[in-house]
């Protein structure tokens, strides 16, 4: 989703901000800007990369106050018009905005009966104006950023710049995250810490409804009683937001050959000295709970269906799994005890924010499993566990996955004292580092024979099902092929309508109990033409399967065989040419419901 970057008093504004800006393409963008002070606000902005942006923008920025931004579309399309910064009508002040007004047209109006005009299609505009209107009743900026936040409704995280303030950079952030970057003789801005580690290890992330301004000496942050606030520095190095390819071609690819690494990784963070490595009141409070709810979007989702799974059958827990946006607007709190597992690689998924403040009101204790410290779901939950992926550039998420699988098994684990998922774990560190030396060739020429099919069907049952999921969203995201995920069960309840000759159909078996039921859906869809690619274990593969690997324990398929789904993916984006890191359309932080 958008991203943010500003900084006063830097060394080389210009090469901060596209730098920066680059540093945030993950998050998706369609277009990209920049705004800064010398002596009137001036503005460069275009649909594009940031890449483009360095095209367009002044060789030489003298300004000693820069803010910038990428757009992901969401209220008009990508245009000029519609790209951040924007200028309020008068031209006093500009802005960067990420999050949705919720309000928008109601203030629009208003601004428009006070004789305001609107140039873009956009909500962030609006925040402009408003800022503006209320400025120029009485010159006092942080006046006007308290009134301009009483009247908005939504989420917002904005970077702002006023003519007469030419020696600060204002800030307000509410749901969409913002951190400051604490520098010396220089304060930087932005929505992650990504384009400020170069430059400083110390931060200081805004919680909602804080707000205040930086200069080259200063921070000053309010709450939304107007009180300073003591924010605390939190630090974080350049090694963990690293966005070196390490040589190779595409961080997709870099990053599902760490998997093996990142499994070792977390094994070691989670069981020292003979013993589970987990706070013992979060072990109670799941022991405790009478009913586990898991939330989660997109992958995260997929990895908490392997969640619930896992507490229902190995820990004996109730649980439901819903996707956060759909428990959100119908919460249910099933049970006497419950207690809620929200998964989020980024920490900062609007939709689980959202299902967060639910939770809290309701004064039940969550935990969070995220790659990401001190975001904003992290600092709303009564416990984290870190997925220690490292950073997770492409779009599509991949070690992510595999590490919120294998971290939901050890926590399965640890609430019984089971110590046999350990050496389930070493099993299938075997399998992916085999897959990873032995197995890519194959995966391409699966790849170049399903590329130019417009429906795939992914088939498996219980942990293969789930795996199945990803594995199929994984297709879509960065290949843009219809395909489908089905219980090997529900084939014939529907799906089996669509299976016609040559369609593809990917089927994972790797569970002893499932394995027989698994072939004879092979059989039901090869008689009706289709061309089937199994994937299986040894004990249970056939001398036709096109994948096989080591046994290991069924229900950490998606930790031992999900890199193979994922190179599938990567190959099949690859063979038809798309940028396979940023997928079309797609942001790897959601930060908009
Ligand atoms: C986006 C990303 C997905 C991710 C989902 C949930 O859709 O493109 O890769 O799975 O958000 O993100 P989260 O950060 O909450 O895990």
């Amino acid at each position: 989703m958008c991203g943010i970057v500003g900084a006063i008093g830097v060394n080389n504004p210009r090469e901060y901000v596209i730098e920066g800006l680059k540093n945030l393409e993950y998050r998706g963008y369609d277009s990209a800007g920049v705004g800064f002070l010398n002596k009137k606000i001036k503005i460069y902005k275009d649909v594009g990369s940031p890449s483009h942006l360095d095209e367009i923008l002044p060789k030489n920025i003298t300004s000693d106050v820069i803010i910038s931004h990428t757009r992901w579309a969401t209220h008009g399309v990508p245009s000029k018009k519609n790209s951040h910064p924007h200028l309020s009508m008068n031209k006093k002040i500009s802005l960067v905005h990420n999050g949705l007004i919720d309000n928008y047209i109601d203030l629009r109006n208003f601004l428009i009966s006070k004789g305001y005009t609107f140039y873009s299609q956009t909500d962030t505009e609006v925040i402009g104006n408003l800022l503006e209107y209320y400025y120029l009743q009485n010159n006092d900026m942080l006046v006007a950023l308290d009134k301009t936040k009483a009247n908005i409704k939504g989420s917002y995280a904005c970077a702002i710049i006023n003519e007469d303030y030419p020696d600060t950079l204002f800030m307000m952030r509410k749901t969409s995250p913002l951190l400051v970057g604490k520098g010396k003789g220089f304060n930087l801005i932005a929505s992650d810490a990504s384009p400020m580690v170069k430059y400083t290890n110390e931060f200081i992330e805004l919680d909602d409804y804080e707000y205040g301004y930086i200069t080259k000496y200063d921070i000053k942050v309010f709450n939304r009683n107007n009180e300073l606030v003591d924010k605390a520095v939190t630090i974080k190095d350049l090694e963990s937001y690293s966005h070196d390819l390490n040589g190779y071609p595409h961080y997709m690819l870099k990053e599902i050959e760490e998997i093996d690494t990142v499994i070792k990784k977390l094994v070691t963070a989670y069981y020292q000295d003979n013993e589970y490595q987990f706070n013992k009141d979060l072990l109670n409070d799941l022991k405790e709970s009478d009913h586990i709810i898991f939330l989660g979007c997109g992958t995260s989702y997929h990895a908490s269906l392997v969640g619930g799974r896992l507490f229902e059958n190995f820990n004996n827990i109730s649980t439901t799994k819903y996707i956060a946006s759909e428990w959100a607007f119908h919460p249910t709190f099933p049970g006497v005890r419950p207690f809620v597992v929200l998964i989020s690689q980024s920490g900062e998924t609007a939709d689980l924010i959202h299902c967060q403040k639910i939770i809290k009101k309701k004064g039940f204790r969550t935990l969070l499993i995220t790659n990401t410290p001190g975001s904003t779901l992290s600092r709303g939950a009564t416990y984290t566990l870190l997925i220690h992926a490292g950073v997770e550039v492409s779009v599509a998420s991949t070690k992510a996955y595999a590490a919120q699988v294998a971290l939901l098994s050890l926590l399965s684990g640890a609430i019984n004292n089971d110590k046999k998922v350990l050496n389930d774990l070493k099993d299938t560190i075997r399998v992916i580092e085999y897959i990873k030396n032995e197995l890519k060739d194959k995966i391409k020429g699966i790849a170049e024979e399903i590329k130019d099919h417009e429906n795939i069907f992914y088939l498996g049952r219980s942990f293969d099902y789930f795996l199945s999921m990803e594995a199929s969203l994984k297709l879509k995201e960065v290949s843009y092929i219809h395909s489908e995920a089905i219980p090997g069960g529900e084939l014939k309840h529907g799906p089996i309508a669509l299976v016609n000759e040559g369609l593809p159909v990917i089927v994972f078996i790797t569970d002893p109990t499932t394995a027989n039921s698994m072939r004879s859906n092979i059989e039901e869809v090869k008689s009706r033409g289709a061309k089937v690619y199994t994937i299986s274990t040894k004990d249970l593969s056939k001398d036709e399967d096109s994948l096989v690997v080591d046994n290991y324990a069924y229900y950490l398929s998606g930790v031992a065989v999900s890199s193979i789904a994922f190179y599938l993916a990567y190959y099949v984006s690859l063979a038809k040419g798309y940028n396979v890191d940023k997928p079309r359309n797609l942001a790897k932080s959601v930060t908009v419901e």
